[in-house]
């Protein structure tokens, strides 16, 4: 065995875990089948701009260990998150506060407000929420709905929203201040200079190969370091034996514009059912980025497809009960650590895949 470890993929999972075995004088490998490191925080400098290549990365959490741990490697911005919804000529702020209540009915204070939405909930007379239509308009009221969460939320699954389950929407933010900062979490920001410098700095001594996929040469790879740390997915490690495990995909469609400022925000999203992409991405609002040309993206959410890239795992009852019996194989391993978004098929944000690949690699010194 030429390495303590083999890890498979050199996103956030992997790229902590390999610095913190690291520093304890460990071995490892890392091995990457795209032509860069970062896997879905990868960001790329064009034209002076540090374009999310993967969709928009706006780091916030409360958990202060992570926010330390990860302000050793980039200053981070004091970028907050206050996107825009578009739906056809109106515009709203999210996430619903008291100027998008303003906005959708001419009312200037919380009492006006949740009148509102308690007499449109009331109309429904919605008891147990049935489908995610029924469950939104239990929260939020028939107008909310109608024009901010409908079309977007169709669009984002592929299906209407009376046939999705509900359990999609547990909570939608409503908030009775004028406050458009979408995440209630004590750190937020942007690392300055993008989040490739981060995982550069992560990876700095340690081997990497890139163009290179686990699965073309796997007796080679099974063979190379006493344990393999996998990021990638986990049904696919199983040769599928239980059934594919379904997730939505997402294609990005970027352009150069000839203009200093194209949409005076990072984020606007497009809640209209008829406008096919979900939002549009200015990136050079991230860092505030001074160039006279900018760089905007669209978001259209599509079917997943093998050589689809696999974004948001669908974690229905049917998925669900795939993944545990993948989950039960993995846990009976003893030389393969299993870990990030798709080993675990589960939505992380980026302070929860650091917290569990430093948990991770915390285990394996002890
Ligand atoms: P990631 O997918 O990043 O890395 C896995 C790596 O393994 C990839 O590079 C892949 O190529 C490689 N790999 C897979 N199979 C392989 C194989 N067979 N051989 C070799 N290599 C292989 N979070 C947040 O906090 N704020 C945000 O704003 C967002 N925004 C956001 C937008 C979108 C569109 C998505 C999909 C996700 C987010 N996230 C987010 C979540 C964030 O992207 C996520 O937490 C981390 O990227 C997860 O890091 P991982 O290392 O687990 O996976």
């Amino acid at each position: 065995m030429l390495y303590d470890y083999l890890i498979v993929g050199s996103g956030f999972f992997g790229s902590v875990f390999a610095y913190e075995v690291g520093k304890l004088g460990k071995s490892c490998l890392v091995i990457e089948k795209r032509d860069h490191v970062g896997g879905n925080v990868f960001t790329e400098n064009l034209n002076g701009i540090n374009v999310h290549k993967y969709g928009a990365h706006i780091f916030h959490t409360n958990d202060k260990e992570v926010w330390d741990y990860l302000n050793q490697f980039a200053e981070f911005n004091r970028y907050t998150n206050s996107p825009v919804a578009i739906y056809k000529d109106e515009l709203y702020n999210l996430p619903f506060n008291m100027n998008t209540f303003y906005k959708m009915w001419g009312c200037k204070t919380p009492e006006e407000a949740k009148k509102i939405i308690e007499k449109q909930r009331n109309n429904e007379n919605v008891q147990n929420p049935k489908n995610l239509e029924e469950q939104a308009i239990n929260l939020v009221g028939r107008d909310i709905y109608a024009k901010l969460v409908k079309g977007y939320t169709e669009k984002q699954w592929g299906k209407k929203c009376s046939e999705l389950p509900s359990f999609i929407i547990k909570r939608l933010p409503v908030r009775f201040t004028y406050d458009n900062n979408y995440f209630n979490d004590k750190y937020q920001g942007i690392p300055i200079g993008g989040y490739t410098q981060i995982i550069e700095k992560l990876l700095k001594n340690v081997k990497v190969k890139l163009n290179t996929n686990f699965f073309t040469d796997r007796e080679k790879w099974e063979n190379i370091a006493n344990k393999i740390v996998y990021t990638g997915m986990i049904d696919k490690y199983y040769g599928y034996c239980y059934g594919k495990l379904e997730y939505r995909s997402l294609k990005f469609e970027s352009e150069i514009k000839n203009i200093e400022n194209f949409q005076g925000n990072a984020v606007i999203n497009y809640t209209e059912n008829k406008i096919p992409y979900t939002r549009i991405i200015e990136h050079k609002h991230f860092e505030n980025t001074k160039t006279n040309k900018t760089i905007i993206t669209k978001e259209y959410p599509i079917k997943y497809k093998e050589n689809e890239e696999p974004y948001y795992p669908i974690n229905d009852d049917k998925n669900s009960k795939i993944y545990k019996k993948y989950e039960k194989l993995a846990k009976n391993e003893e030389n393969i650590i299993f870990g990030g978004r798709l080993a675990k098929y589960k939505y992380y944000d980026m302070w929860e895949t650091i917290k569990e690949a430093l948990k991770t690699a915390k285990n394996e010194i002890n």
